[in-house]
C-alpha cells in the first residue's frame, strides 16, 4: 500500500470493508479484464451488498427493549433517523438495487453531473431528490471515486438541499487515495465507506490498477 493509500485507510472518517479473503476473491473477479459481463454484474452486486450493509453500521441507533417469544425482555437497539439513497448517474445507478435489497421501499434520488466542455468543471445537469432529504441520512452511491470531482459537486448539491454534512455516507467500491483525501478534507463531516483503496490514477484519471470503466462493464456499453 502506498503511503497516501495508508493515510486514507487510517483516516477516522474512512471505513474500509474488512479485508477478508472472500472480499479479495470478489474484487479479483471484478478487476479481471477477462471476466464476462454477467459475472461482473453478479460479483459487483455482492460487493455492493457488503458495502451497503457496512454503511448501515454508521447510522445512529437508540436503545429498544422487546419481549422474545420466551416471554423474556431483551434490551436491543433500533435505527434512529430515516435514510435515502442518492445515485450519481450513470454508474451509481448500479448500486440502487443493493440498497433496495437491504432497505425495502427506500427513497432514491438521482443526480447527473458531467464535465462542462467549456470550463472543464463538474456541472450539474439534473437532480431529483426526495422532498424531505434535509431530514434524512443520505447514502451517496458511486462505484468509483477517482478525482472526486463529481462526488464533491454532488455533496455540494446535497448540502444546498439542506442535508447535514455529517449525514452523508459516501459508498464506493474502489477509491483513489487522492480522491478520498480530497473529499474528506473538503467535507469535514462526511464519511466514506469503500471496499479497496488503489494506488493512483492514470493521465485520463482512471483508477490504477482499478477495473476499467465500471458503468460500461456493468451496463454492457463497452
Ligand atoms: N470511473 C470508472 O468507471 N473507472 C475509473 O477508473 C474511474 C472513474
Amino acid at each position: 500500500m502506498s503511503s497516501l493509500a495508508a493515510q486514507v485507510a487510517e483516516h477516522p472518517r474512512f471505513h474500509l470493508l474488512p479485508q477478508s479473503n472472500q472480499l479479495k476473491a470478489l474484487m479479483t473477479i471484478i478487476r479481471d479484464k477477462n471476466t464476462k459481463r454477467s459475472d461482473f454484474v453478479f460479483y459487483s452486486d455482492r460487493v455492493i451488498r457488503l458495502l451497503v450493509e457496512e454503511g448501515l453500521n454508521y447510522l445512529p441507533v437508540v436503545e429498544k427493549e422487546v419481549t422474545t417469544p420466551m416471554g423474556v425482555p431483551f434490551k436491543g437497539v433500533s435505527f434512529e433517523g430515516r435514510i435515502c439513497g442518492v445515485s450519481i448517474m450513470r454508474a451509481g445507478e448500479s448500486m440502487e438495487q443493493g440498497l433496495r435489497d437491504v432497505c425495502t421501499s427506500v427513497r432514491i434520488g438521482k443526480v447527473l453531473i458531467q464535465r462542462d466542455e467549456r470550463t472543464a468543471l463538474p456541472t450539474l445537469y439534473y437532480s431529483k431528490l426526495p422532498k424531505d432529504i434535509a431530514d434524512r441520512w443520505v447514502l451517496l452511491l458511486d462505484p468509483m471515486l477517482a478525482t472526486g470531482g463529481s462526488a464533491i459537486k454532488c455533496a455540494e448539491v446535497l448540502k444546498e438541499a439542506g442535508v447535514k454534512e455529517d449525514h452523508i455516507l459516501f459508498i464506493n467500491l474502489i477509491c483513489s487515495p487522492e480522491g478520498a483525501l480530497h473529499m474528506l478534507e473538503k467535507f469535514p463531516g462526511l464519511q466514506i465507506i469503500s471496499a479497496e483503496v488503489d494506488e493512483g490514477m492514470d493521465e485520463r484519471k482512471f483508477i490504477l490498477p482499478g477495473l476499467g470503466d465500471f458503468g460500461d462493464r456493468y451496463f454492457g456499453t463497452e
